[in-house]
């Protein structure tokens, strides 16, 4: 089974973005966490990340057509952009929608997702396993 890993605006930074907000962790060390918890679980998963709208729509769409399991972190397009919610619309197979930060707990406009109503799940303000966790639901429920 293939499950993509999307990851959106300024999630390369993390690792030294706001520290005390999203930790230590850095962008390499989530594939690196998603690689090995795949490989446990016997999955393939290729983990990606993007600052440009388009190109997250443009694997969303190749995700779509490949009816692939998408864990995708939107960063700050969750909360504005109808284009990558649209593009989610069209997937089949199950989508995760992740956040490191605990979303409820900050700034107001951060409270709303635009992905959540076509997610299939939401994890947020558990770091980097939640995605771990997302790949473990994926394995578990997709055969
Ligand atoms: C985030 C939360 C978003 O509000 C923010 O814009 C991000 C990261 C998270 O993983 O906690 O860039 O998606």
């Amino acid at each position: 089974m293939n499950v993509l890993v999307l990851n959106g605006p300024n999630l390369n930074r993390l690792g030294t973005r706001e520290p005390d907000i999203y930790g230590s962790t850095t962008h390499d060390d989530l594939v690196d966490l998603c690689k090995r918890t795949a490989a446990v679980l016997g999955m393939d998963v290729a983990v990606r990340q993007t600052n440009h709208e388009g190109e997250m729509v443009e694997w969303l769409h190749e995700a779509a057509d490949a009816e692939w399991p998408v864990v995708l972190n939107a960063a700050a397009w969750t909360h504005y952009s109808i284009a990558v919610r649209d593009a989610c619309a069209q997937l089949t197979a199950p989508l995760i929608e992740v956040h490191l930060s605990n979303v409820y707990q900050r700034e107001e406009f951060r409270h709303h997702s635009m992905i959540s109503a076509v997610a299939t799940g939401v994890i947020a303000g558990l770091g980097a396993d939640g995605y771990a966790l997302a790949l473990r639901w994926m394995a578990k429920h997709l055969e």
